[in-house]
């Protein structure tokens, strides 16, 4: 239905239809006004599946949704770093919509993992802006294509679920732009969401919910959204302001007593009914998008789905050790021959999904130990029980001994449900002692372990150095058995690359003084310096870093080139690597692109990833993988200006293996063309003078018939004042100093100078 359509229909609803067309019907769905043809919809979370509650309905996961399909939760489908499965994923997930009649499924959640601490990380994809935007993306784009609406949630800066509800999360405005809103910025841009999703928490005080800053000055005006925000469950402080603001949509109901407040305000003229006709028009707009497209052919396939979700999971999986023997053999992929032991509950149970809202009731779950028995023939021994962090010592002995006997014992380790969860943060980022202690034991029986972690955020592995192989598997959805398995045994050789650090300590992470702290506020105070962008900076030793990945293969990379070697803010960069399978199976690899600015003057990190492409090579292929970099892959936030800035310098253009290594390097310089000349005031120091020509001349003509400045530069010469260390003192002097020194120096003649360069 077109917008003309859609005001002449609000055009015939009371104030009251209008003003309860502005909340949801119950927990899930949108309001009816069956006298106008107008249908309820219903939403549902979300992200990575179905969670289509009928009858009991709740926000937190409690209560049971209909059997559906759990696909690997967003911790893991980053790591696949790759766009064209983010999107065929959505697409699977579209469709089960379409056939459940579901019109928007509440994901993808995008926001940055400040901390490894955050208890929904797993629901999120990384702690890189770029990462998350390109892969959010896809996903929005995969699941519209079915004519389902997405949610892009939590806007903005909700980062920690500690107070989520209350917290204000104080960041500054550089930070804001070029760490917590790129991720929106890309997706909403890019992948055009039908609905944006508003946090709970406030930003420096004013809720999100309540921004108009946000909510229509950023996301409609700078950013182009023309779908509906909807807000977080119960994110509702005062409904009024909130729908000045430009928050449309209060989920879920508040049965009836928000609606009567905005019927209220309009009658006592405190709101223009404009706002709410126009709120009542972007929902519906989206309610008939939905309506007129449905696809009633369209079926919930379990079976073909699990496929998928285990074809998925295949990309996500990080190989994040793998030893050789004396003749430099690795202990991955597993021989079928050997004598294998897989130990661990989660081999029989696997932890494949994280607590919350995100819950998928999943109709089925294949674990490693299902999935291997078409493989090989393997022992299987418990080792630990439960959530509960308490050793079984008899589980344990029973492990032990197991592993002992084999030639290899593969552990499945991870974190417990009731470690990390939506609705509070972890508070270490230990593995239970006890699956620490029996891996410890084990080691000390058996030289051949591999350990396959389950987990939805980064852990502390003290065992790294006594184990042979470690797999991340992640939470990765309910095939996540079979994946592994065909990992495990070379079927599928890994490909998966941290879309995270994993840290050496708690102590050492960014925001490690403040995370948590605060009762009601929630300092950023690590600025930009987020994840990688602190550890490199910093250079810090960490467990793994962003980016890093094994594969049974190997790659090389030759032949770095760019299009141009100078460039300016208008214009666009084309990078171009060869890569080559230099091993000896096919394999996937993700190559990285980071920019690094030389001697920045503003604190910028070392570098930051503005480019990455997967790439399928079969042994010996050779291919060419091109990048173009705009402007933003060199623009830091200019918060005089308030805008995208590219600093004038020279910025490497890095091809690395992850955040830390670099592999190939080539040097471009960047001029900048759009800022506006800064008026030069009396304030300005001489540094600033001396680079810009016109000045030069003026302080150069002065400089030289002034007999003091003379005798000054003379004496310099000799003494304890070198003329360099002059030059140096004189860089941060503001030009107001010089009637101090300068002999004859007068305000007049002050004024004089500044009327003459700041001449445009
Ligand atoms: C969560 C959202 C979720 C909503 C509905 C909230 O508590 O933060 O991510 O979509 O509940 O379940």
């Amino acid at each position: 239905m077109d917008m003309e359509k859609i005001r002449e229909l609000v055009s015939q609803m009371t104030l009251e239809e209008k003003a309860g067309m502005c909340s949801g019907a119950d927990f899930w769905h949108t309001k009816a006004v069956e006298r106008l043809g107008i249908s309820a919809v219903m939403v549902s979370d979300g992200p990575h599946g179905l969670r289509k509650q009928d009858e009991a309905s709740d926000h937190l996961g409690i209560n049971d949704s209909i059997k559906a399909v759990c696909f690997p939760a967003g911790c893991a489908l980053a790591s696949s770093f790759d766009r064209n499965l983010a999107e065929h994923m959505g697409r699977v997930i579209g469709e089960e919509c379409q056939a459940e009649g579901v019109s928007t499924i509440l994901g993808p959640a995008v926001n940055i993992k400040r901390s490894p601490l955050c208890g929904r990380n797993f629901e999120y994809y990384s702690e890189d802006p770029y990462a998350t935007a390109e892969m959010s993306t896809a996903l929005i784009r995969g699941v519209q294509s079915k004519n389902v609406g997405t949610s892009v949630k939590h806007f903005l800066a909700n980062n920690q679920e500690k107070r989520r509800m209350t917290s204000s999360s104080d960041v500054d405005e550089r930070t804001l732009r070029e760490i917590y809103m790129v991720p929106f910025e890309g997706a909403v841009k890019n992948g055009k969401p039908w609905t944006v999703m508003n946090s709970y928490n406030r930003i420096n005080g004013t809720y999100v919910g309540e921004s108009k800053q946000y909510l229509t000055d950023l996301l409609r005006d700078e950013w182009g959204f023309d779908g509906y925000v909807m807000s977080d469950w119960g994110a509702v402080n005062d409904r009024v302001e909130a729908l000045k603001a430009g928050m449309d949509l209060e989920m879920p109901s508040s049965n009836g007593v928000n609606d009567a407040l905005i019927v209220k305000a309009v009658q006592e003229g405190i709101l223009d009914e404009a706002v709410v006709n126009q709120a009542c028009e972007r929902i519906l707009n989206i309610v008939f998008r939905y309506m007129e497209n449905r696809d009633e052919n369209a079926v919930f396939d379990m079976v073909k789905d699990h496929e998928t979700a285990s074809s998925v999971e295949e990309e996500c999986i990080v190989l994040l050790k793998n030893d050789s023997d004396e003749n430099g053999k690795h202990i991955l992929p597993l021989n079928r021959e050997q004598k294998i032991a897989f130990i661990g509950k989660y081999a029989e149970a696997p932890r494949y999904q994280g607590g919350g809202s995100s819950h998928i009731n999943s109709w089925k779950v294949e674990s490693a130990l299902e999935a291997v028995k078409d493989i090989a023939n393997v022992v299987y021994a418990k080792g630990f029980d439960d959530a509960a962090d308490k050793a079984d010592e008899t589980l344990e002995v029973e492990a032990v001994h197991t592993a002992k006997d084999a030639d290899v014992a593969v552990i499945f380790a991870g974190l417990p449900d009731s470690f990390e969860s939506e609705g509070y943060d972890r508070t270490h980022l230990n593995l239970p002692d006890c699956q620490n202690r029996l891996i410890e034991k084990i080691c000390n029986v058996q030289k051949n372990v591999v350990v396959v972690l389950h987990n939805g955020s980064p852990v502390i592995m003290p065992w790294k150095d006594s184990v042979s192989a470690i797999v991340e598997a992640y939470l990765g959805g309910q095939a996540v058995g079979k994946a592994e398995i065909k990992v495990l045994f070379g079927e599928v050789n890994p490909s998966g690359r941290l879309s995270e650090t994993f840290p050496n300590r708690l102590e050492d992470t960014p925001c490690y003084l403040t995370y948590g702290k605060g009762k009601d506020h929630a300092e950023y105070q690590e600025g930009v310096f987020v994840g990688y962008r602190y550890y490199t900076t910093r250079d810090m030793d960490v467990q793994y870093p962003f980016g890093y990945g094994l594969s049974y293969t190997t790659f090389g990379y030759s032949n770095l080139m760019t299009d141009k070697t100078e460039l300016t803010d208008t214009e666009t960069l084309t990078v171009s690597v060869d890569v080559e399978n230099t091993g000896y199976c096919s394999g996937k690899e993700v190559v990285q692109l980071y920019v690094a600015p030389v001697n920045s003057e503003v604190p910028r990190p070392v570098r930051e990833l503005k480019g990455f492409e997967k790439i399928a090579l079969e042994p010996d292929e050779k291919k060419t993988v091109t990048f173009t970099l705009d402007e933003r892959a060199f623009a830091v936030w200019n918060t005089d200006f308030h805008c995208w800035d590219v600093p004038d310098g020279v910025y490497l253009i890095q091809i690395c293996r992850n955040a830390q290594e670099v592999i190939l390097e080539v040097a471009v310089q960047a001029k900048n063309t759009k800022r506006p000349r800064q008026k030069y005031t009396a304030n300005t120091c001489m540094g600033e003078f001396f680079t810009d020509p016109k000045a030069q001349q003026i302080f150069g003509q002065m400089m030289a018939g002034n007999e003091q400045t003379k005798e000054m530069e003379e004496s310099s010469q000799s003494e304890a004042i070198s003329p360099e260390m002059l030059a140096a003192m004189m860089q941060d002097m503001p030009l107001r100093q010089l009637i101090s020194f300068v002999p004859g120096m007068t305000w007049d003649a002050v004024n004089e100078i500044l009327s003459v360069l700041n001449v445009d």
